[in-house]
């Protein structure tokens, strides 16, 4: 974690929504309104995709963490790469823990469901979108000491920061919906309001609750929040405070899967290495590190068929996208546009309209 002089040379908290809003919404800033759209359709889309091929079309997820995954989503259409990151780190953190469940009663050894794990590694790298995607897309090698390595070290930091923020977008919305008959039930359900329980004192009592009850109630379990904000730092070596230390062998276990997934797939600054070397680094930090006396076999994890459709799948969709991407520059005419996305994503274009006006809105007021 970054010391306070270090958060301060990085960014100040206060910046931190002005970064947030101002690299999702730089596509709305140029009235790039296909883009917006395409952006919910991606969301929707890449949801779409992450629950048929991990879970066979069985959304194990609570609404609000729906939500939270589909946002996520959308807010990082501008990198498909990190995108693709988090739907694969979810698989195999599906597969993972279904393996160690066949030994261990998982939720007992970790402190959290396999499903609140899964979520976990789905939005690990949230704090990813606060990064400009011209320092995160980089093919250069940044200096430890430069303002672009800072910042995108510091990302599992900010992670619960950006977090926030998601929330309070969701708010917004919220609001919104509660106005429209065919939503308001979607509004109840998101907030998990009870029968006779009027919605407003279900989000006042959401407001009111301490922090450790709110992440419970949004995430599912606090400890998908310490996995966001150590999944970069040593909870081994380093003393820890007693949260961290709950969730410990969570951290350390989501840590392993995305030093996994990030050395079997290509990144725009590195090649892709053998699934063999990947795994004997696995292997040993779950000896040395986690201390369960269990044989995870990844390699057949990572071998199985399924698995290696899904990640074929996924270097496609994440290809599409960037092809979608390239378009936006070639493609100038709005109705070019809405063709092309209509075609493809099939979405409701109208409801796009109003959600950007009201974005648009909610620009002005906090930029
Ligand atoms: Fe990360
Ligand atoms: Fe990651």
């Amino acid at each position: 974690m970054p010391d306070k002089r270090q958060q301060q040379d990085i960014l100040y908290v206060c910046d931190i929504e002005k970064h947030y809003l101002n690299n999702y919404y730089s596509y709305s800033k140029e009235k790039d309104y296909a883009n917006f759209i395409n952006a919910k359709a991606f969301s929707e889309n890449v949801f779409k995709f992450a629950i048929d091929k991990i879970f066979d079309g069985n959304n194990p997820f609570s609404k609000l963490q729906e939500e939270f995954l589909k946002r996520t989503f959308e807010k990082m259409y501008n990198q498909p790469e990190t995108v693709q990151h988090l739907i694969t780190t979810m698989f195999l953190a599906k597969h993972i823990s279904n393996e160690i469940e066949k030994i261990y009663n998982f939720e007992k050894e970790f402190n959290m469901s396999k499903t609140d794990f899964t979520f976990a590694l789905g939005i690990h790298d949230v704090g990813k979108m606060i990064i400009p995607p011209e320092v995160l897309l980089s093919k250069e090698k940044f200096y430890e000491n430069s303002e672009e390595k800072k910042m995108i070290n510091s990302h599992s930091y900010y992670g619960e920061y950006v977090l926030d923020f998601i929330w309070k977008d969701i708010k917004k919305d919220l609001n919104q919906m509660l106005e429209e008959k065919n939503t308001r039930i979607q509004a109840f359900e998101l907030i998990g309001a009870k029968k006779k329980q009027s919605f407003e004192d279900r989000l006042e009592e959401l407001e009111k609750c301490d922090k450790d009850v709110l992440f419970k109630e949004l995430y599912g379990n606090k400890g998908v929040v310490e996995i966001i904000k150590n999944h970069h730092e040593s909870v081994v070596r380093n003393p820890i405070d007693k949260d961290t230390f709950k969730y410990c062998k969570g951290i350390v276990l989501s840590q392993m899967i995305d030093v996994l997934d990030a050395l079997v797939q290509e990144r725009c600054y590195k090649d892709k290495q053998s699934i063999e070397k990947a795994i004997s680094i696995f292997k040993e930090k779950i000896q040395n590190e986690i201390k369960i006396s269990t044989t995870i076999d990844a390699r057949s994890v990572l071998e199985q068929d399924e698995s290696k459709s899904l990640l074929a799948d996924l270097n496609e969709t994440s290809r599409q996208i960037l092809n979608a991407l390239d378009l936006r520059k070639s493609l100038l005419q709005r109705e070019e546009l809405e063709k092309h996305f209509t075609t493809n994503f099939g979405k409701d274009l109208n409801r796009g309209k109003e959600v950007i006006d009201r974005n648009n809105n909610v620009k002005e007021e906090c930029i």
